[in-house]
């Protein structure tokens, strides 16, 4: 099932999530194909469950886009060890549709996780898997990207946004 994508200005998207303690269920099983479903209709290469609505500590990540299996990623309660080294580039959040910001995130990037059977596991991600994992992390702690670039883009972005909902075209 696809879910809509809750945009920007929805409380759920700035709240901590909550920390998940039930693994391996047939509800958490299918909620999983759902958020890789609902990320590959949206075209995306992550997707945390507060941006379907769901305040829960979970994310996936394909940064192959559907193109290969192993690049599909489930994070349950996910935590960032360790950041080494810095990378520019341009980000953009399925919630904040139609803006891109350049933001400056570690190039490597170590994350422990638990996956859909509730075993730990530690990753290190590079270059667009990092900034992945740095990304949808940061959902989790009710935080956007728009945090990280300076507070005279991120009012001038919120002043737009302001008037596509005041146009109806922001839900
Ligand atoms: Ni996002």
């Amino acid at each position: 099932m696809v879910y809509p994508i809750v945009k920007f200005g929805h409380p759920v998207l700035e709240r901590e999530a909550a920390t998940v303690t039930e693994f391996d269920t047939p509800e958490l099983h299918k909620f999983l194909a759902d958020m890789f479903e609902s990320m590959y209709a949206a075209k995306g290469v992550g997707l945390a469950a507060p941006q379907i609505g769901v305040g829960k500590k979970i994310a996936v990540i394909d940064v192959s886009n559907g193109e290969n299996e192993a690049d599909k990623l489930v994070l349950i309660n996910p935590k960032i060890l360790k950041i080494e080294g810095k990378q520019e580039g341009e980000e953009g959040c399925l919630s904040i549709p139609g803006f891109r910001e350049q933001v400056r995130r570690g190039r490597a990037v170590t994350v422990r996780a638990q996956n859909a059977k509730g075993e730990f596991f530690e990753q290190t991600g590079e270059d667009l898997l990092a900034r992945a994992f740095l990304h949808e992390t940061d959902h989790l702690h009710g935080k956007l990207y728009i945090t990280h670039i300076s507070a005279l883009k991120r009012d001038l972005m919120k002043r737009k946004i302001k008037k596509l909902q005041r146009a109806g075209d922001w839900e």
